[in-house]
C-alpha cells in the first residue's frame, strides 16, 4: 500500500520516520512546498533502511503532486504550527487556505483516499478539507485524540509510576483547552483509576493534560511532533491494516452525541473504509455538558471558516 505525507515539517517528517519503521507499506511519499526538504528528509530515511532493518521505500518531491497518485492514505500535516502566545485558532485563515489547496490536489491524484488531517485548528481544518474534498466524511477525519489521550496517559504513568501500555483511556471533544478527558473511563491494568490516584491528583492532570500542547510550544517554541507524528501514523496503521481498533479521532457527527454538522473527537472504530463506526457512550450530565461546552468552542471556530469562505464566493 501507498500513503503520502503532506509536509515535511516535523510532524510530517517524523510521521513518515514512524511509518516506514513499521514496515508494512510499499511506499511513503513525502511532499512539501520548500524546495528540497522532501527530498532531503527521505533520503536520509531511506538510508536508515538498511540499519533499522525495514523494507518500505521513502520518497521525497517538491510540490510534485503525480508522485502522490492512487495513495491508499494522505496525511494532511502542512501548514504553520504554534508559535508562544499563539492559540490553536490564531492560524485558521493560513492554514485554512494551505488545506483547502492541498486537499484539492490530494483527491485530484488519489480520489480513493482516505485522508487524515493534523494541521491546527484541527477540528476546523478537517472540516476544511472535507468541504474542499466532497468526499464520505467517513473518509476525511482529524488526528487528535490519540495524542492528547496519550499525554493524558504519560502524566498518569509517571504520577502511578507504572507503564503507559497497561492505562486505557478515551477523551473526547475538540483539540483545544475545552478538551474532555474522561476519568469515568480510564482504567490502568483493568482497574479503574479513580481507585489508584486521589481526585487532586488526577484533576491536576486533567487540567495539564488540557493544556499539554501549550506546555510544549512553551518549552520548544514550537509545537510537538514526536507524540503527534507517532499518533498519525498508528491512524494509517489500523487503516491500512484494517485493525478496527477503536482511537478518539475527530469526526462529522450526524445525530451522534445529539450533534450534527460538526467535527468533533469522539470514540471511533478505525478499519479499511476509514471510520467503520462512530461509538456512543452514554455519558453522564457532566460529561455531556463539558462535551457540549467543548462543541461551542469548535463550532466558533468553524463558523469563522464559514463566513472567509463566504466572503471569498
Ligand atoms: P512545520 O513548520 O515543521 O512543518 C510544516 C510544513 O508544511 C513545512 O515544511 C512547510 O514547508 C509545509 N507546507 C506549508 N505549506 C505547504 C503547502 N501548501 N504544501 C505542502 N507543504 C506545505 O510544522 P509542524 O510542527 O510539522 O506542524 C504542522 C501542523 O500540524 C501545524 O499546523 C501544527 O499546528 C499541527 N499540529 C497538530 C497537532 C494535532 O494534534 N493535530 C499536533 C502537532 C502539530
Ligand atoms: C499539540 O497539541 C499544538 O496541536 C499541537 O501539540
Amino acid at each position: 500500500m501507498k500513503v503520502t505525507v503532506i509536509g515535511a515539517g516535523n510532524v510530517g517528517a517524523t510521521c513518515a520516520n514512524v511509518l516506514v519503521h513499521k514496515d508494512f507499506l510499499e511506499e511513503v511519499v513525502l511532499l512539501d512546498i520548500k524546495e528540497g526538504t522532501a527530498e532531503g528528509k527521505s533520503l536520509d530515511i531511506w538510508q536508515s533502511a538498511a540499519i533499522e532493518n525495514y523494507s518500505t521505500m521513502s520518497r521525497g518531491v517538491t510540490n510534485d503532486y503525480a508522485a502522490s497518485a492512487n495513495s491508499d492514505v494522505v496525511v494532511i500535516t502542512s501548514g504553520l504550527p504554534r508559535k508562544p502566545g499563539m492559540s490553536r485558532d490564531d492560524l485558521i485563515s493560513t492554514n485554512a487556505g494551505i488545506v483547502g489547496s492541498v486537499t484539492e490536489n490530494v483527491i485530484k491524484y488519489s480520489p480513493n483516499a482516505i485522508i487524515i488531517v493534523v494541521s491546527n485548528p484541527l477540528d476546523v481544518m478537517t472540516y476544511c478539507s472535507y468541504l474542499t474534498a466532497g468526499i464520505d466524511s467517513k473518509r476525511v477525519f482529524g488526528m487528535a485524540g490519540i495524542l492528547d489521550t496519550a499525554r493524558y496517559k504519560a502524566f498518569l504513568a509517571t504520577e502511578l509510576k507504572t507503564s503507559p501500555k497497561d492505562i486505557q483511556a478515551i477523551l473526547m471533544g475538540g483539540h483545544g483547552d475545552t478538551m474532555v478527558p474522561l476519568p469515568r473511563y480510564t482504567t490502568v491494568g483493568g482497574i479503574p483509576v479513580t481507585e489508584l490516584i486521589a481526585k487532586d491528583k488526577l484533576d491536576a492532570i486533567i487540567q495539564r493534560t488540557k493544556v499539554g500542547g501549550g506546555e510544549i510550544v512553551n518549552l520548544l517554541g514550537t509545537s510537538a511532533w514526536y507524540a503527534p507524528g507517532a499518533a498519525a501514523a498508528q491512524m494509517v496503521e489500523a487503516i491500512c491494516k484494517n485493525e478496527n481498533r477503536i482511537f478518539p479521532c475527530c469526526a462529522l457527527l450526524n445525530g451522534e452525541y445529539g450533534m450534527k454538522d460538526i467535527y468533533l473527537g469522539v470514540p471511533v472504530k478505525l478499519g479499511r473504509n476509514g471510520i467503520e463506526e462512530i461509538i456512543e457512550l452514554k455519558l453522564n450530565s457532566d460529561e455531556q455538558a463539558l462535551l457540549a461546552e467543548s462543541a461551542k468552542a469548535v463550532k466558533e471556530v468553524m463558523s469563522v471558516l464559514d463566513n472567509m469562505r463566504m466572503a471569498a464566493n
